[in-house]
């Protein structure tokens, strides 16, 4: 049966001349059947390159917008509608310009896990992977952070400048405590913690190593360390145990999983597909303005 669902997509994507794209959360099996897979930053610079007429976006609705930003040309497909991100939803356009009126003068930095509304209003953007080398490449002493709140302190850890956040956070990651994470310490004291700079301060002033999704499968590469306590949402456990089967692999807590992350199924895929219905299309007078910051982001190395 999932054999039969399997060729049926891979025919469907050949016919179709299509890429699918899977974001490290994604259901395993998603993981397991797309041509890549990756972080945000990863995600979207593929989607800017590839040569595919159509790109299947498992992941949620931002990551699908950005990748129509990026590559205008192309029909982008998100295999369900209502994968959303509760943060992105923090921070519409009408609340970013009421920041900007705060600050006058003061760039925007945003980070991708937002609309496309909300990143045409901005001066630069950025993801987990190089939001440090983003805010330090601005020549301003001050700059505005929007929407996480978590992400933009741990920027200011490393910066000079005065990094002003907007009270947004990720509802998966925010929901990890230091406590929980002390305790699997407290029982494996030989293992390391990673975390994902979404996870609130405490949490992070724990952690041996922060980075980006797909920044966890290298350093659980490079780790000497057999147990690692994962602070990131649970998709990314799929990989990090296929990839280093001599390494214990820990979830701190049962909150780590992301509910609309977890929506696609490859029956979704298979339909998506068949339909092609489930476009997303970003209006021209936004896609302009949006695709500025995303390419003022390209452009700049990665931490
Ligand atoms: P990255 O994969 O870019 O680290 O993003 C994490 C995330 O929360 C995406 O929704
Ligand atoms: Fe949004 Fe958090 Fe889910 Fe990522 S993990 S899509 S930031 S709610």
């Amino acid at each position: 049966m999932i054999q039969r669902l399997k060729e049926d997509i891979r025919k469907l994507l050949k016919e179709r001349k299509a890429i699918m794209l899977s974001h490290n959360y994604q259901r395993d099996e998603i993981q397991e059947m797309a041509d890549l897979c990756g972080d945000s930053l990863g995600l979207s610079m593929a989607a800017a390159k590839t040569d595919a007429k159509v790109i299947v976006f498992c992941g949620v609705h931002f990551m699908a917008e950005s990748a129509s930003i990026l590559s205008p040309d192309k029909t982008v497909i998100l295999p369900r509608m209502d994968a959303g991100c509760p943060m992105a939803d923090m921070i519409t356009p009408e609340k970013l310009l009421r920041e900007k009126e705060r600050y006058p003068g003061v760039p925007v930095v945003t980070y991708v896990n937002s609309t496309a509304e909300v990143k045409a209003l901005s001066d630069i953007c950025c993801t987990s992977a190089n939001a440090v080398s983003v805010v330090r490449s601005l020549p301003q002493e001050r700059v505005l952070f929007v929407p996480d709140m978590n992400l933009a302190h741990y920027v200011s850890r490393f910066v000079d400048k005065e990094v002003i956040p907007y009270r947004g956070f990720c509802p998966t990651h925010h929901l990890l405590r230091p406590e929980e994470v002390l305790e699997w310490k407290e029982r494996y004291p030989d293992a390391l913690f990673v975390c994902h700079p979404e996870c609130r301060p405490e949490v992070v002033d724990l952690a041996d190593h922060v980075c980006s999704t797909s920044g966890m499968y290298s350093f659980a590469k490079e780790t000497k360390a057999k147990r690692i306590i994962v602070g990131t949402e649970m998709g990314i456990l799929y990989r990090l145990r296929k990839e280093n089967p001599d390494k214990e692999f820990i979830l701190p807590s049962q909150s780590l999983i992301c509910p609309n992350m977890k929506l696609t199924t490859l029956e979704d895929v298979l339909e998506a597909l068949e339909k092609m219905e489930n476009v997303v299309y970003v209006p021209e007078g936004v896609r302009e303005p949006a695709k500025k910051a995303l390419d003022r982001m390209l452009s700049i190395p990665r931490d």
